[in-house]
């Protein structure tokens, strides 16, 4: 594994071994996230340590939902979609007095060390426990969003755009059959991956993202010239957060403007489930064995991520800060394969 071992000075109160280490899911469950388990568990085991898994995310900690995870407890959950460790968004991690009061649960159940494995918000928690405790701290990414800083790829993001494609194959059949114009919502309320990724594979005429403004107009404009040159039908994917407006407002603005026959189709929380793609199980089992081994090595307050196929450590402050960009080969080959 080309993993950067540098051991990382945590403000001098580095522990020599840790015993017993923590792991907990928490925002958005993403496909993948099992395997992300699995991995923190028996890589952990495996340096001699008790795990203990939180249920339900940082809220798990206030409520002391602890359960012991051995090799045999994380068995048979890798092609499992969801989280066996449930989810929450916990407001009350977000205060400094909550954080506090989180952190002398955990040294009192005597955990030394916390994988974390979420999202950005996710990564604000894990930062912050990192800066305020004396426990080992590291972040697995783990969302369907795939906008964290500091890895190419997330545990969820492959199978969440494969299940997105499968709909999207569907529709354009009854599209087609209607001669029908299909405005398809996908997820990503901050970002654009999801649909960026799922337009380029499904063939879309247009594809609004958040990063990128494109008036309504524009919009219809184009949708005009492809049924002019003989197009039969359309798909237009659209992010949840996408900075022209809501989908059913927009579908209604190119019906009405182009006398079309339109159609919306969101298919949501459908791209959060199912069983793990080989991809997202291979990276999500990768990222957390690279996780586990910066934990047992010293490293804190970081998270794993892969880059160019190798496995690289960003600072959780910086991962959760940061916006990852677009690639501009997608965002060019998105302008040019609709034509
Ligand atoms: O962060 C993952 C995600 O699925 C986003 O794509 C989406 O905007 C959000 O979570 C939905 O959150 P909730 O499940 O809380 O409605």
């Amino acid at each position: 594994m080309g993993m950067n071992s540098k051991a990382v000075n945590s403000g001098g109160k580095k522990r020599a071994k840790l015993s017993k280490v923590a792991v907990l899911t928490s925002g958005g469950d993403a496909p993948g996230m099992n395997a992300c388990i699995r991995a923190v568990t028996r890589g952990a085991m495996d340096r001699g340590a008790k795990v203990v898994g939180i249920k339900r995310g940082y809220s798990g900690i206030f409520t002391k939902n602890f359960v012991e995870l051995d090799s045999r407890a994380v068995a048979n959950t890798i092609q499992r979609g969801g989280t066996i460790l449930e989810s929450s968004r916990c407001d009350d991690f977000m205060t400094p007095e909550g954080r506090e009061k989180a952190i002398l649960i955990l040294e009192e159940e005597g955990i030394e060390g916390i994988a974390v494995i979420g999202g950005n918000g996710s990564y604000q928690g894990a930062a912050a426990i990192a800066k305020e405790s004396r426990l080992r701290v590291v972040g697995i990414p783990g969302t369907i969003d795939n906008d964290i800083y500091g890895t190419d790829y997330t545990v969820g993001f492959d199978t969440a755009v494969n299940t997105a494609l499968e709909a999207i194959d569907r529709i354009r059949d009854t599209a087609d059959a209607f001669a029908r114009v299909f405005f398809i919502e996908v997820m990503g309320r901050k970002s654009g991956f999801i649909a960026l990724e799922v337009g380029i594979a499904g063939g879309a005429e247009e594809i609004l993202i958040p990063e990128l403004k494109i008036d309504p107009e524009s919009l219809a404009m184009t949708l005009k010239k492809s049924f002019d040159r003989g197009k039969r039908s359309s798909i237009v994917v659209i992010a949840e957060g996408n900075e022209t407006g809501h989908t059913i407002q927009i579908a209604q603005y190119v019906q009405y403007r182009l006398n079309l026959d339109c159609r919306v189709c969101v298919l949501g929380h459908l791209q959060r489930g199912g069983t793990p793609s080989a991809r997202d199980r291979v990276l999500g089992s990768r990222l957390s064995t690279a996780a586990v081994e910066g934990l047992f090595n010293g490293k804190s307050g970081h998270a794993a991520g892969e880059k160019g196929g190798q496995i690289v450590f960003t600072p959780l402050r910086e991962a959760s800060e940061q916006k990852k960009t677009l690639d501009n080969l997608s965002l060019e080959s998105m302008r040019v394969l609709a034509l």
